[in-house]
């Protein structure tokens, strides 16, 4: 699903140069769960963001479901983004608008016609159906979590990407909202890109990769 050959990423720093991805190489295949860990500034969000379409890579190729993501205009690059779903360490959650709103704006920016399911699917198991008419300030960081992975998962995408997604919350707290994640995107057949500091969540998922000198090892 995911192909990552051979990526270079530098970013300029000051008055100097630094490689953040080296020959970077990456296959993930469909509906396959992968945690990527590293230390601070090793390139994690980085890399997340190239397989968003959010950045671009100095040289090197992206392909995701056999699609390459060079030279792509910013539409069709908005067309790709639909099939992701992200979910950062910020919630950004909007405030003025209710967890249902929230949950599913995406999901009507998409077009998509399907709001009982994805309260069936989607809310109900992440625990948010009594949260529901709730607005954001009146919520846990916990639950405010929960609405964000099930704001991610809304408009069905196909693949997901997290970042860090359990770094604001407490350990107990973060384990089990990863847990519920982590299962949910099992029975719904997503295909999961994890970037953890947790060894404990990483070891929930079928694969764990070190991103050191800018490569990925196991
Ligand atoms: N917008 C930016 N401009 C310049 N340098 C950046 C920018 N974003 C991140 N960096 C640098 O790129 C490196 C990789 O960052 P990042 O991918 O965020 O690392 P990680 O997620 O592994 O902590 C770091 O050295 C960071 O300081
Ligand atoms: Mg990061």
């Amino acid at each position: 699903m995911i192909k990552v050959h051979q990526v270079n990423l530098y970013r300029t720093q000051g008055r100097s140069q630094r490689q953040i991805l080296d020959h970077c190489d990456l296959e993930v295949a469909s509906g396959e769960r992968l945690a990527i860990m590293g230390e601070s500034g090793a390139g994690k969000s980085t890399l997340l963001h190239l397989i968003a379409g959010l950045e671009h890579p100095d040289s090197g190729h992206i392909q995701v479901d056999g699609d390459t993501l060079e030279g792509r205009t910013p539409a069709q690059l908005c067309q790709y983004r639909k099939r992701i779903g992200l979910v950062f360490q910020q919630f950004n959650l909007l405030p003025t608008l209710t967890v249902a709103d929230n949950v599913l704006f995406q999901h009507r920016l998409n077009a998509l016609n399907n709001e009982r399911a994805v309260k069936d699917t989607i809310a109900a198991p992440l625990g948010l159906m009594p949260l529901w008419d709730l607005y954001p300030d009146q919520l846990s960081g916990g639950e405010q979590q929960r609405v964000a992975i099930a704001r991610a998962l809304a408009h069905q995408p196909t693949l997901i990407l997290a970042d860090e997604p359990t770094g604001n919350l407490d350990e107990q707290t973060g384990d089990e909202v990863m847990a519920l994640f982590a299962q949910l995107t099992r029975q719904l057949g997503q295909t999961l890109v994890m970037v953890t500091h947790s060894s404990r969540v990483a070891a929930t998922l079928e694969r764990t990769l070190h991103l050191r000198q800018g490569r990925l090892h196991d």
